[in-house]
């Protein structure tokens, strides 16, 4: 297994494993659209902050990756990027994904009546570093992961960057897991992410955060 920074002969090939790393994990789909989702979470990353970008491969083939970025207030909310692909996709009028959007309507009205918080876009200057990291089923409890994040956590250190945040899922717990032994602790509220199910159930944000060494 090898990490090393992306080069643009990979996009091709990140893309296709765009579509199947969340496999078996809350974060599995979205609304069940890979080219709008992969809009949100992966082409800008790759179109922005190239060199935030790792990917780890074996015999050659890319198995995960990690999309960094080094500060997040120079690159387009998550909010902002999503209202993007809604648009240019027009998600809400597929039969396929509209059901989310419907779903989603419902549960931001029910949150609001009950006063309850929703999720939302995380804006600190204590972490102005945000990542999303993904490893292909095969490429699990390989250590992969663990190579991708010490090479992104190293690069933040190195560039004097003061903490990085992300966030997942409560539900996702084996991610929680592998983000607690790489150092992140749990930050803030747990806000209900309105539309998505796993199981059936609804799920909850989960913010955590990563202070650099000093
Ligand atoms: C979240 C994710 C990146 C974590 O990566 P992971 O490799 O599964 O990380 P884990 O901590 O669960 O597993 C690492 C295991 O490999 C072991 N490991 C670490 N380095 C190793 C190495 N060099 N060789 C072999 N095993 C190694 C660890 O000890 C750990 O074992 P343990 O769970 O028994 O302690 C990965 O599970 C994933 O991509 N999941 C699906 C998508 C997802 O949820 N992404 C996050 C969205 S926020």
């Amino acid at each position: 297994m090898e990490v090393r920074s992306f080069v643009e002969t990979d996009r091709a090939e990140l893309r296709e494993l765009f579509g199947r790393v969340g496999e078996g994990s809350p974060t599995a789909s979205l609304w069940g659209h890979l080219d709008s989702e992969a809009a949100i979470y992966l082409i800008p990353y790759m179109d922005l902050v190239p060199e935030s970008l790792f990917v780890a491969t074996v015999d050659g083939a890319l198995v995960g990756y990690l999309t960094g970025c080094p500060d997040s207030s120079a690159f387009p909310s998550e909010t902002e990027r999503m209202t993007r692909a809604i648009k240019e996709y027009k998600l809400a009028l597929r039969p396929r994904t509209s059901a989310f959007f419907g779903r989603a309507m419902l549960d931001s009205v029910s949150a609001l009546l009950r006063r309850e918080p929703t999720a939302k876009d995380f804006d600190d200057d204590r972490w102005p570093a945000h990542l999303h990291i993904n490893a292909a089923p095969e490429a699990r409890g390989t250590g992969a992961a663990d190579a991708l994040m010490n090479r992104w956590l190293e690069r933040l250190t190195r560039s004097g960057s003061p903490g990085c945040h992300l966030q997942t899922l409560v539900e996702n717990t084996r991610a929680v897991r592998f983000f607690e032994r790489m150092g992140f602790t749990p930050y803030g509220p747990t806000p209900l992410v309105p539309g998505l199910r796993y199981n059936g159930k609804r799920l909850r944000q989960q913010t955590m955060v990563w202070d650099a060494p000093r």
